[in-house]
């Protein structure tokens, strides 16, 4: 497969076929979607909960991001790499963002950046994009700022908050950005704002009217027990979590009845002396 740059995702978004984007946070997780032909891969703050157990996206650290990154860029070889900015990297000022985005593709080895906000952040975004490094934009709910949105909510169910996500996606494409996910909105207002914008939307809980889509791999895969809370958008496609236990119970009890390990997985002795020794 060849490699997927921002000429191949204009192609695409031109030709109106949908550009598929999951995201990954290891070498195994990145190798997979890469195999499985995703055009994008997404190295999301999502890992945060996903990977590392933490309560939510705030706790992740930009030397965490880094560590994550470098380990996807290993495993991906033609897939279109992301890297997150975590909360904190990017807000101060547009050079800080711009020094944040340096060390994603640098350290993280990614291809683009992706930052959360609207119009607060097209300076930001247009600082990056002359240096240079693509930005993918992130605008509805945006759980970095979960604290000031009041939690998880679907944004823009109201004319007025439709307004708004159109006037943020308006913004990021007028500060440079290649792309935008739109998270969580109504799927007539993400029809909407996609037809109304010249660079491609990708939706997450924003319907099929999108550009393209995208999900955490964890979720979609379901790496995770049974009971905890996804979100509506969230489609389960298999049960690597129950595949999982399966294939360690079923060792556990192997181990413990000594059918594991079988001669098949036993290395024999050469030397027939020491046979000798056994007896
Ligand atoms: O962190 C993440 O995984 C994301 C996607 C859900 C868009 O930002
Ligand atoms: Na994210």
């Amino acid at each position: 497969r060849k490699k997927v740059t921002i000429p191949t995702l204009n192609a695409m978004h031109k030709r109106r076929e949908p550009i598929t984007m999951i995201t990954a946070h290891d070498f195994p997780s990145a190798h997979v979607a890469d195999q499985a032909g995703m055009d994008m891969v997404l190295v999301g703050d999502s890992l945060a909960m996903v990977a590392l157990g933490m309560e939510d996206t705030s706790e992740v650290v930009m030397e965490e991001m880094i560590l994550h990154c470098r380990s996807v860029a290993r495993g991906a070889k033609s897939s279109f790499l992301v890297g997150d900015m975590p909360m904190g990297s990017y807000e101060v000022s547009t050079e800080q963002a711009l020094t944040s985005a340096i060390r994603i593709m640098k350290e993280g080895r990614m291809h683009a950046v992706k930052l959360e906000g609207g119009r607060d952040m097209a300076p930001a975004i247009a600082k990056i994009t002359t240096a240079g490094i693509p930005v993918l934009a992130h605008v509805g709910l945006t759980p970095q700022r979960q604290n000031a949105l009041g939690g998880f909510r679907v944004q823009g169910k109201s004319t007025a908050g439709a307004m708004q996500v159109l006037e943020d996606a308006l913004a990021v494409q007028e500060a440079g950005a290649f792309g935008v996910v739109l998270e969580a909105v109504p799927a007539p207002v993400a029809k909407l704002v996609t037809e109304r914008l010249r660079i491609p939307t990708i939706g997450i809980g924003a319907g099929n009217g999108c550009s393209g889509q995208v999900l955490v791999q964890i979720d979609m895969i379901g790496n995770y027990p049974p009971g905890r809370f996804l979100p509506k958008f969230v489609k389960k496609y298999g049960d690597v979590w129950g595949e999982t236990k399966r294939a360690i119970e079923t060792y556990k009890s192997e181990v413990k009845d000594r059918s594991f390990p079988a001669p098949e997985h036993t290395y024999p002795m050469l030397d027939e002396e020491f046979a000798e020794f056994q007896k």
